[in-house]
């Protein structure tokens, strides 16, 4: 990202920590921070090389004046009483404001700060290893150097992605909770090693590494997934005998009712901030 560019980020908690210490890792200039909680802040003010990196500010306001774009990371829940607290300085400033809350449309900005420059973001958490995948789009009255300015950031964690606004439930269900289902089945293999005899660690350890080696697999060589299923699961042997198991659970079946569950969830969510004017 090489750029002087001056980020902000409100809220910095698992997401806004993850993309700050990214964007620091690219920056010439300090990213601004603001977070409610003093704890959080606490590590920026007196570790040498965060010290360097990032520049606490007092209040959100103080964020929103000197920060040229602020990525909004604050729960989708506490967004609107941050954006209405400070919607006279953001109108009088307006900064870029970059939202990766879930589930908040970018009518509602359009209502609450109107010509106020927005970029929704869908990122996700694997952010935290520069790893993330994140989906971006324009709101109303974004311009291309808008774009690209979230682009860059973005880019500082991971592969980033435009995607029109309706399709981004989907993708909050997929890839922004994707992460938790996989840690979940990660867990439940976890647990069975363990159960079978495993060392917690020896556990822990196979279960990453065979996460990660499939993973990578699945990458580099750029096959089908159920392409690569049938290569491990031979007919009649332990995988096969383990897929059994699994039709009949009809886990196919629950994992992807999950996932429409997700998306469902996320327009749900949509639809409360676009109904509500209150
Ligand atoms: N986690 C994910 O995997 C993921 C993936 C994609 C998108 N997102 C989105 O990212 C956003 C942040 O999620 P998260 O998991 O990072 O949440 P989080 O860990 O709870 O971080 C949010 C931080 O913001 C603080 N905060 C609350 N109100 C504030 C205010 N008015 N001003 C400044 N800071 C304030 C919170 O403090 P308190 O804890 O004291 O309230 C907390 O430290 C959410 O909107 C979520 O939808 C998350």
């Amino acid at each position: 990202m090489r750029t002087k560019f001056s980020f902000g980020i409100l809220g910095f908690g698992n997401m806004g920590k993850a993309l700050g210490t990214a964007a620091a890792a690219e920056s010439s200039r300090k990213i601004q921070v603001y977070d409610t909680r003093a704890s959080v802040l606490k590590p920026l003010r007196t570790h040498p090389k965060l010290k360097r990196q990032f520049r606490v500010c007092g209040s959100a306001a103080e964020l929103f004046t000197h920060a040229e774009a602020v990525v909004l990371a604050v729960k989708p829940q506490d967004l609107r009483a941050v954006l209405r607290a400070e919607s006279g300085c953001i109108l009088e400033r307006k900064p870029l404001l970059i939202s990766i809350a879930a589930g908040i449309p970018l009518s509602l900005f359009t209502r609450e700060l109107p010509g106020v420059r927005v970029v929704r973001a869908m990122p996700n958490l694997p952010a935290q290893v520069r790893n993330s995948v994140t989906f971006l789009c324009a709101g109303r009255h974004a311009r291309k150097k808008d774009m690209e300015c979230a682009r860059r950031l973005f880019s500082a964690a991971g592969e980033v992605w435009v995607m029109r606004e309706s399709l981004l439930d989907s993708v909050t269900a997929v890839s922004g909770s994707g992460p938790g289902y996989v840690f979940y089945f990660m867990h439940c293999m976890y647990e069975e090693a363990v159960r079978m005899g495993m060392t917690r660690a020896q556990a822990r350890r196979t279960v990453l590494e065979t996460f990660l080696g499939a993973g990578r697999l699945a990458k580099a060589s750029g096959t089908q997934f159920d392409r690569l299923v049938a290569q491990v699961a031979s007919p009649k042997g332990t995988t096969e005998a383990a897929f059994a198991e699994f039709r009949k659970g009809k886990l196919k079946d629950t994992i992807q009712r999950g996932i429409r569950r997700a998306a469902a969830r996320a327009a749900e969510l949509s639809r409360v901030y676009t109904k509500e004017r209150a």
